[in-house]
């Protein structure tokens, strides 16, 4: 099976206008070459997606979002449609990141309705699912995992879907599990992904890791079966870092 890589770029809360310098920067490294081998996607803030539109898009980069709300419009203070980001210019949208479920309670029957509001949009949806450092001590990180996926992936979702592995300790902590525990937990997330998703649509999803990425240990992580690409949080807010990182397939 045929899966592209995908590196996306997770900006978190961070990013001014004078960040687009970083995107307009990535766009000299992701020549042809690589463009041929990964696919490059940044998730700016919501505020500077349409402001990146045309700096990412004549660099063949992709833009998303790090987050949708359920419904297309309405009542909802402060929260973002996953229309609007599709109107802003993003193909992607992030949703179940970690962050979102513990800062905002996402349970994963939320992310599922947020994963479908996204394919309802025309975006693809990032599902983000991983274990605590108790959850894996415990001895529970693969039953916890499993759970999401069973829980956060909509049954009916088309192969095109992207799945991020992101064990929570492993985030901003600069650890990282070992390429055996990787290898082990993404083989199994593609069987939990095909009893979703069923008629053999597993083999089409590209299933990322995330949780401390840098240019030093890319080349490793990206090199484990069944890791199609990377959600990369703090080297993505740098040209020089995301872009080591993506040079990994070169
Ligand atoms: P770091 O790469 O900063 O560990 O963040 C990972 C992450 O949460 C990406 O979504």
């Amino acid at each position: 099976m045929n899966r592209c890589p995908l590196v996306a770029g997770n900006w978190k809360m961070n990013g001014l206008i004078v960040s687009l310098a970083e995107i307009a920067a990535m766009r000299t490294v992701y020549d042809v070459g690589l463009k041929a081998r990964v696919e490059l996607v940044v998730c700016p803030p919501a505020t500077l997606i349409g402001l990146a539109l045309d700096i990412a898009t004549q660099g063949g980069l992709g833009l998303g979002g790090q987050d949708c709300h359920a419904a297309a419009s309405g009542a909802h203070t402060g929260d973002i449609s996953a229309e609007m980001l599709k109107d802003a210019g993003a193909s992607y949208v992030i949703v179940g990141h970690s962050e979102r479920r513990t800062d905002h309670g996402e349970t994963s029957a939320i992310v599922r309705v947020k994963a479908k509001a996204a394919l309802r949009a025309g975006l693809t949806p990032i599902i983000c699912v991983g274990e605590t450092r108790a959850q894996r001590e415990a001895g529970e990180a693969l039953s916890v995992v499993g759970r999401q996926i069973e829980e956060s992936v909509p049954a009916e979702a088309p192969e095109t879907i992207v799945v991020a592995y992101e064990p929570v300790w492993a985030i901003g902590t600069g650890l990282t599990p070992t390429p055996e525990d990787v290898a082990q937990m993404h083989a199994f997330a593609r069987e939990r992904i095909e009893a979703q998703l069923g008629g053999g649509k597993s083999e089409s999803v590209r299933i990322l890791y995330g949780g401390s990425v840098k240019p030093g240990n890319a080349g490793e992580l990206m090199s484990v079966a069944n890791v199609d690409g990377a959600l990369v949080g703090g080297a993505s807010l740098t040209a020089k870092d995301v872009m080591a990182i993506a040079t990994a397939y070169r």
